[in-house]
């Protein structure tokens, strides 16, 4: 059966970063619900203009619209080992996940929990820079980008919205450490650790 793994974690702990190297390495499919939004905001469809006013805000879309989001994508992927990146974060989207995997004839094969501080999410997300060519991530401290490179800052990476998504994060997304522990599912990582060490903890947890 096909891999089904959850990136678990709070903005800035680099789940991105983990899913990008995992796509890379052993041909995961890498399905960021964060992705999706800002795609379908730079394309100004009737989803961005909606997700716009919320991820602005740090606030999360309502579960209705993103299940449906992650139904259709999942139903074009029969075959993929994948990466679930920033889905769930409810508990509500949980439990619509765990019925749209049996549907599909899926199983959840393990939920990674990325454990890192408040303090930590902080100075990595004020100092995350993208290219918005490419889309590849930068941080000005850990990672600069070269100086042909113009990057941009994401509108939600902002200290103010910053701590907001924080404090949703803790008391609309954390409750799932719970939900997963209690289905055997769960994982931590260290993922205050350089990003190779994260992957090492990573690949030795998934046994690849
Ligand atoms: P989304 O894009 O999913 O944001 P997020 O979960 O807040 O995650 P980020 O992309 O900010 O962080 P990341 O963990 O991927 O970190 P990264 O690897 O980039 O969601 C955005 C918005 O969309 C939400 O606020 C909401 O409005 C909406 N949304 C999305 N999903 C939703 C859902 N399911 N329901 C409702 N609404 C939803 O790394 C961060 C920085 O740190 C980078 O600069 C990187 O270079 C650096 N870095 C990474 N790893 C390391 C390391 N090990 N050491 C040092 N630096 C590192």
């Amino acid at each position: 059966m096909k891999k089904t793994i959850v990136f678990l974690g709070p903005p800035g702990a680099g789940k991105g970063t983990q899913a990008e190297k995992l796509k890379k390495a052993y041909g995961f499919v890498h399905i960021s619900t964060g992705d999706i939004l800002r795609e379908a905001v730079s394309k100004g469809t009737q989803l961005g203009k909606i997700a716009k006013k919320y991820m602005d805000e740090g606030k999360l879309l309502p579960d209705d619209l993103i299940i449906g989001i992650i139904e259709e994508k999942l139903k074009e992927l029969p075959d993929a080992n994948i990466i679930l990146d920033g889905f769930p974060r409810t508990v509500g989207q949980a439990e619509a996940l765990d019925k749209l995997l049996e549907k599909l004839g899926r199983k959840l094969d393990a939920v990674i929990l990325f454990d890192i501080s408040d303090q930590e999410v902080i100075r990595r997300l004020s100092g995350r820079r993208i290219d918005p060519k490419t889309g590849k991530v930068y941080h000005i401290e850990f990672n600069p980008p070269p100086k042909d490179v113009d990057v941009i800052q994401r509108e939600d990476d902002k200290e103010e919205v910053i701590k907001k998504r924080l404090s949703v994060y803790h008391s609309q997304t954390s409750p799932l450490i719970e939900y997963y522990k209690n289905q055997n599912k769960l994982f931590v990582v260290d993922a205050s650790k350089s990003p190779e060490d994260v992957y090492k903890e990573i690949t030795s947890v998934l046994k690849l």
